[in-house]
């Protein structure tokens, strides 16, 4: 599908096929309310058409232009979210904030599993996700949609754990199996499965598919329900298949003419309303505790945050940090 919209009007529901600069020049400033673009990383990933190896001045003056249609794009309360690898992060979070304006809420590590093993030094097994918003005080941020279970409640069937769960953080997470007892699902290393091969979720014909539950609490986060959420760099249409069925509208481009092909499969084969692949929550079962004594009444809370924080052997401490808000 090519663009047929004129200049005013604004596509919606669609995968466009073509340059996303030129496609996201046709579209008229402000008109979307979340962008999640995961570019291609210079790093000679292979693509069908795009090549992914341009001198480091030719892919920033790009990425440079295609965020700043982007941030032309979002309404003045929109959200943008950027996944980047290693080689470009630093470069492309100036370019966002310090030339295009943008704040940034936060940088979030996504940790995964099933990376490529490297034998002469450490396996990469993160992405950056950063969180920008155009405006530093007005954006949408549904935390009630993306709460998760607290180690209060998992780990330590406690009385007092806020039972709405809390806020998910950004961490550092060595290996998850080296550390039995983090990683639970409200830690701060966003821990979602990549989508390896053998998963049912793969779309094999394109390699770098993000996972579903990963575009699921984004757009959930940042969006609501019939607001237009936009990709640049679709791919195997994951934001789009993600959108569409938590409700948004959705817009999508993508250069190659066989992964628009097979993404609108994808689409056509979803309706709102329907589950997201993976698991929410890959980490919420967790090995039994004792319960801790319930909550009594007249005592404040933050004495008994204090007093149970001194209790716990120093190992574990730190899974009450910030609970105090929670
Ligand atoms: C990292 S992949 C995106 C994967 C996607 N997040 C998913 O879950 O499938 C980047 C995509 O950008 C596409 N692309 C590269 N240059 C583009 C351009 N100028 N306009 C639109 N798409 C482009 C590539 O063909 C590739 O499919």
């Amino acid at each position: 599908m090519t663009a047929s919209h004129a200049n005013d009007s604004v596509p919606e529901n669609q995968l466009l096929q073509g340059d996303c600069v030129e496609l996201m020049g046709q579209l008229p400033s402000g008109c979307v309310e979340l962008a999640f673009a995961d570019p291609p990383f210079n790093i000679g990933y292979h693509y069908d058409i795009y090549q992914d190896r341009r001198r480091d001045e030719e892919y920033l003056d790009w990425s440079r232009r295609w965020m700043g249609e982007v941030v032309r794009v979002l309404s003045p309360r929109g959200t943008f979210w950027l996944a980047i690898g290693d080689e470009y992060a630093a470069e492309l979070k100036w370019i966002a904030t310090r030339e295009l304006g943008l704040v940034c809420r936060n940088w979030v590590v996504w940790y995964y599993t099933f990376g490529v093993h490297c034998k002469a030094k450490f396996s990469r097994s993160h992405a950056h996700l950063f969180y920008f918003v155009k405006h530093p005080k007005q954006f949408t941020f549904n935390d009630q949609e993306i709460r998760v279970p607290s180690a209060r409640q998992l780990v330590y069937a406690d009385a007092r754990a806020n039972p709405r769960g809390r806020v998910p953080d950004d961490t550092w997470i060595l290996r998850p199996q080296d550390v039995p007892w983090a990683f639970r699902a409200e830690e701060d290393t966003w821990f979602f499965p990549r989508v390896c091969g053998t998963f049912k979720e793969r779309a094999t014909w394109h390699s770098c598919q993000m996972p579903e539950q990963l575009l699921g609490r984004i757009i959930r986060c940042c969006s609501n329900p019939g607001e237009l959420v936009l990709d640049p760099f679709a791919g195997s249409g994951t934001t789009l298949a993600v959108a569409k069925k938590l409700g948004r509208r959705w817009l999508g481009m993508e250069l190659s003419p066989r992964y628009v092909q097979e993404a609108q499969k994808r689409l056509d084969s979803i309706q709102p309303g329907d589950p997201l692949q993976g698991s929410e929550n890959p980490l919420v079962s967790s090995p039994p505790t004792g319960t801790a004594p319930a909550r009594t009444p007249g005592r404040t809370r933050r004495r008994r945050l204090v007093r149970s924080r001194s209790k716990q052997p120093e190992g574990q401490q730190q899974l009450f940090s910030g609970e105090a808000e929670s």
